[in-house]
């Protein structure tokens, strides 16, 4: 592997799961209409399960799971969780089971993801507001007693091994910004459990390019404590691939964009979505990526990235959840 430091990330074991490397390029059309320089990096198009920033994640920890012998996978997230989508297809995909943990009640019916990780043949806990790590470390000892292997992935497969997926990313990102002959000044990603960004930020840091700087923008946590978990994570990675620590790393955190919480659309997240959906063709969802594209667009229109300055947009996916509330789009008003 072509990076600074002669990291091999191919001595890790890795199930291959996506359809990599994915799409880089320029936004004509937002870009005439922002009048800015906008790339993107489409890891909607992961493909495998619906693909979205998990499916990256999941291709080491799966590699360990089946590494261990693991016959059930345990995770957790929200109740529309791309994450736990994406573990119901890796599990599907493996002969494995996958046992979901998702925080909430059971909702009327199924929709979005949550339909499609039961088509996959997932189990669902409704856990409430329960502690959701308690929760799955119960079941593993339980399913361990009874002579299953499982294999527990946290929220938002957000470990340092799951980084190693968004590392990959970093240096696989860094060739395709070289051959374009593009030197990206800022990237832009949604940012959760901080995993996506925490690997990003170390792969783009071990490339051969001029390091951009990364903004992240929360779709939940306040800055603060977007930054604690992204210094932590950094220091998993660093760690885990014993690499040195003064890496060049540029990251920016920002929970502005949030508005109301987690699940709630934004106004301007809502605008942002119809603008790329209406000069590209390009689906973003409420989310994670509607958020971090408002942020974007906030940004180049306030001119705080430069005029000339080319930035690109880390499209995470998530589209699925879109289907899930329609209605949100029609209510624009009352969604700040
Ligand atoms: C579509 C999408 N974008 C971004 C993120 C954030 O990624 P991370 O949890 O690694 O910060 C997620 C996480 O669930 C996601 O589903």
């Amino acid at each position: 592997m072509d990076a600074k430091n002669g990291m091999d990330l191919s001595l890790w074991s890795r199930c291959f799961l996506g359809h990599l490397p994915t799409p880089f390029h320029s936004l004509k059309r937002l870009s005439e209409t922002l009048n800015a320089r906008i790339w993107i990096k489409r890891d909607d198009l992961t493909g495998f399960g619906f693909g979205g920033n998990k499916v990256r994640k999941l291709e080491f920890l799966l590699g360990q799971a089946l590494e261990q012998g693991a016959d059930i996978l345990l995770t957790t997230g929200g109740i529309q969780s791309n994450h736990a989508r994406v573990t119901a297809a890796a599990a599907a995909s493996q002969g494995l089971e996958a046992r979901l943990f998702l925080t909430g009640e059971q909702p009327p019916s199924f929709n979005g993801n949550l339909l499609l990780s039961e088509l996959m043949g997932a189990q669902f806990d409704f856990i409430g507001d329960a502690d959701a790590s308690l929760l799955m470390a119960a079941a593993a000892r339980t399913l361990a007693a009874r002579g299953r292997t499982p294999y527990v992935i946290p929220l938002g497969g957000s470990t340092p091994l799951g980084c190693l997926g968004y590392v990959q990313a970093g240096l696989e990102w860094a060739a395709q910004m070289a051959s374009e002959a593009v030197a990206i000044e800022h990237v832009v990603v949604a940012t959760g459990s901080g995993g996506t960004a925490a690997g990003l930020a170390v792969g783009l840091a071990l490339s051969d390019v001029p390091t951009p700087r990364v903004h992240q923008i929360s779709v939940s946590r306040k800055a603060e404590e977007l930054e604690a978990n992204f210094q932590k994570l950094v220091g998993g990675i660093v760690d885990l691939l014993r690499l040195p620590v003064d890496l060049e790393i540029d990251c920016c955190f920002y929970d502005q964009y949030v508005g109301g919480g987690y699940t709630c659309p934004t106004a301007d997240g809502l605008e942002a979505i119809r603008l790329l959906a209406q000069t590209e063709g390009i689906i973003a969802d409420t989310t994670y990526t509607g958020k971090s594209l408002a942020g974007m667009i906030d940004f180049v229109r306030q001119g705080k990235m430069g005029r000339d300055a080319p930035v690109a947009f880390l499209h995470t996916g998530g589209a699925p959840a879109i289907f899930s509330k329609p209605e949100v789009f029609f209510r624009r008003a009352c969604c700040r």
